[in-house]
């Protein structure tokens, strides 16, 4: 039995480009990934079998579209390797710009490398197709993604830096997000994350008002350095000084019916 953690994706900035003729986005984005994540464990077995648990469980299906089976599936038409039981426990909130069905994807992947010998790096092809943010969540460390956000630099991250993320419990749909997107060009990604944007945030903030509250809310917090919206989100994090003012945070925070996670970034 291997198990992986589908570590949490953060976007420290995403910068929308253009719109594309295949209806894609084009993305200058800071990853990043959180210590925890959901859990994705992978065993050899007789027959094929996929089980779902944890708190967001029960919010999706174990049918075929999951991310999950589909990865699956992809590995064993590239690579073989038979049949699989596969666990996924859910401690992420789903469709909530933190990656999600990427991350586990991506987990998936890692951890059927582990039992059958295939690297990475040979991996990188199979990612793609299984969405825009797979390869990054393959990657696992802090890169800038261009493109539709699959074609990674690695940069030097902030390893143990501690952050909190906040879902308001609103579920967004990525493609209504971008679709929302008003066109405008607003520049390259700049160096330093603080001075960059996320250009999802006002079309997420349209669809989820609520967003405002909770960006309001982390930004209010003692110790708050960078404060922005996930990917598409409507998950919000923010960077802290330090463990205590997080911790902080979590406590003024508590009472507001919103799905936390204090962590740090690896
Ligand atoms: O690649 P993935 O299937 O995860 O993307 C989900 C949706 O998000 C796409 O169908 C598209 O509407 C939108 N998207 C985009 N530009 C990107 C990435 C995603 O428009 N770079």
């Amino acid at each position: 039995m291997v198990t992986e953690i589908a570590k949490a994706k953060l976007n420290l900035a995403l910068h929308v480009r253009a719109r594309r003729p295949d209806g894609y986005h084009e993305l200058e984005t800071l990853f990043a990934f959180v210590a925890d994540g959901d859990v994705v464990q992978v065993e050899p077995s007789e027959a094929d079998s996929f089980t779902i648990t944890g708190p967001f469980g029960a919010l999706l299906s174990g049918e075929g579209d999951n991310l999950v089976t589909r990865a699956a599936s992809a590995f064993r038409e590239r690579f073989g390797g038979g049949a699989h039981a596969i666990t996924l426990d859910k401690r992420l909130p789903v469709a909530s710009g933190i990656g999600g069905g990427s991350a586990d994807a991506a987990a998936t992947l890692r951890a059927l490398g582990v039992l059958h010998g295939v690297a990475v790096d040979e991996m990188f092809d199979i990612a793609d197709r299984l969405g825009s943010d797979v390869p990054a969540c393959l990657f696992g460390r802090s890169a800038i993604g261009r493109g539709r956000g699959e074609q990674l630099e690695p940069v030097a991250g902030l390893p143990g830096m501690p952050v909190l993320l906040v879902n308001p419990g609103v579920g967004v749909s990525t493609a209504e997000v971008f679709r929302r997107w008003d066109g405008v060009d607003r520049g390259p990604l700049p160096v330093d994350p603080r001075a960059g944007r996320n250009d999802l945030e006002p079309p997420a903030r349209a669809i989820a008002p609520v967003i405002d509250d909770v960006l309001e809310a982390l930004a209010a917090s003692q110790g708050a350095g960078l404060v922005r919206m996930s990917g598409s989100g409507a998950t919000c994090f923010a960077l802290f000084e330090d463990v205590a003012s997080r911790d902080a945070a979590v406590e003024a925070l508590a009472g507001r019916g919103w799905w936390m996670l204090a962590s740090y970034l690896t």
